[in-house]
């Protein structure tokens, strides 16, 4: 099929665009850069062999993307562009809803007028809000605690709408748990410029001694040792849900694609620690404010469905992000 990869240069994006390209799929990017760079390219040929067709183009630039539609045959879309610092939502919600709930508005207008009418959203965990119980089903009340967060609830119930008044759409919604780690090659993989809010950026830049210490947020939750708890799944794996979710489009479809399984902070610092054989200094700060105590999925139903589970453990997700980091410095210094 000739998928359209939004946001395909980016993070989850560009091992998405791997994937596929293994599975067989050609790829088509549209990307405005905001947060990637265009070098991802050049790297996803290295490891694939294949040229993507790629369009520096903004979701929100109707006629940009008009003319990625009339140039290509797309099958289906894969729509992974947005912004997604929650700290910077809280500060700037507007940039958010316009470029979140605004882009994909007009990229499903566009789609519907081209007749392309099957998508995959790229939503989170975080609709879940606080969770009352975990693992996390799909069918649990959905609710937000942050302009981002917002966004992606937004987003779904727009989906919702569009396949209820056509059900010629086919509508796929990822609801991803944390995402770490990079391709074995170490040519892509998760690199924030400045300083990084997600935790497996802030290891990696401490163990580089890029930083000087991670801060642990609290660790008085209620948990076996007192920090937080994630269900944190190597990109890979999560690529690998994207192909099996263009194999398995049905009318409108929700998934969590997660490991199931929850690890502290202290679990995860502990285990990169091990595996990598390198210090990461850290200490104790306070609670992260809108952080929950723990949260972990129950992914039976991307199972039973999409066939898919995810095979890497929370040693390969370290090792390779560390791989990840080590090249990337090297690149850097050439
Ligand atoms: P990323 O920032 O690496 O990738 C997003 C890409 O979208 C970037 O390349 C950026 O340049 C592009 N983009 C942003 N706005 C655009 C626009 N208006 N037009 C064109 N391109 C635009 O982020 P990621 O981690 O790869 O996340 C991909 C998607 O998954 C996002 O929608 C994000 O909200 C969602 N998500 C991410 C996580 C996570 O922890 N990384 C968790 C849950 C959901
Ligand atoms: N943490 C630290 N120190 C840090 C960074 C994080 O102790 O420097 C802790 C947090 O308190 C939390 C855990 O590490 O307990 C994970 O934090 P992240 O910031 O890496 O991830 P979150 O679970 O807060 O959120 C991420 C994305 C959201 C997404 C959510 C669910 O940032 O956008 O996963 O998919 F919605």
């Amino acid at each position: 099929m000739n998928i359209l990869v939004t946001g395909g240069t980016g993070y989850i994006g560009s091992h998405t665009c791997v994937e596929l390209i293994k599975a067989g799929h050609d790829v088509v990017i549209v990307d405005n850069l905001c947060n990637s760079k265009i070098e991802v390219l050049d790297y996803i040929k290295e490891i694939t062999g294949y040229t993507c067709k790629f369009y520096e183009c903004d979701i929100l630039d109707r006629e940009g993307l008009q003319k990625v539609f009339t140039e290509n045959k797309i099958d289906s879309v894969i729509h992974f562009a947005g912004l997604k610092a929650v700290g910077e939502s809280c500060a700037k919600p507007l940039m958010y809803y316009r470029n979140n709930i605004s882009g994909t508005v007009i990229l499903c207008e566009v789609m519907a007028e081209f007749g392309v009418k099957s998508i995959v959203f790229s939503s989170s965990a975080t609709v879940y809000g606080i969770p009352k119980e975990v693992p996390l089903k799909e069918d649990f009340p959905l609710s937000t605690t942050n302009p981002y967060g917002s966004t992606k609830l937004m987003i779904e119930g727009i989906l919702k709408d569009l396949y209820n008044a056509d059900n010629e759409w086919d509508i796929t919604v990822l609801r991803y748990f944390n995402p770490i780690g990079a391709h074995e090659s170490g040519l892509i993989g998760e690199d924030p410029n400045g300083i990084p809010n997600n935790l497996m950026p802030y290891i990696t830049k401490v163990a580089s001694k890029q930083l000087p210490c991670l801060g642990v947020f609290g660790n008085d939750y209620p948990t076996p040792d007192g920090t937080g708890i994630r269900d944190y799944i190597h990109v890979v794996d999560l690529a690998d849900g994207h192909v099996k979710a263009i194999d398995h489009m049905d009318g409108y479809q929700v998934f969590n694609l997660g490991t199931g399984v929850g690890y502290s902070v202290l679990d995860l610092v502990n285990a990169f620690i091990k595996v990598n054989g390198v210090d990461v200094p850290y200490e104790i700060k306070d609670r992260r404010p809108g952080d929950i105590a723990e949260n972990f999925a129950d992914a039976t139903r991307a199972k039973e469905v999409l066939g898919w589970t995810a095979k890497y453990g929370v040693e390969d997700m370290c090792r390779s992000s560390w791989n990840f980091t080590v090249k990337a410095l090297e690149r850097k210094s050439k």
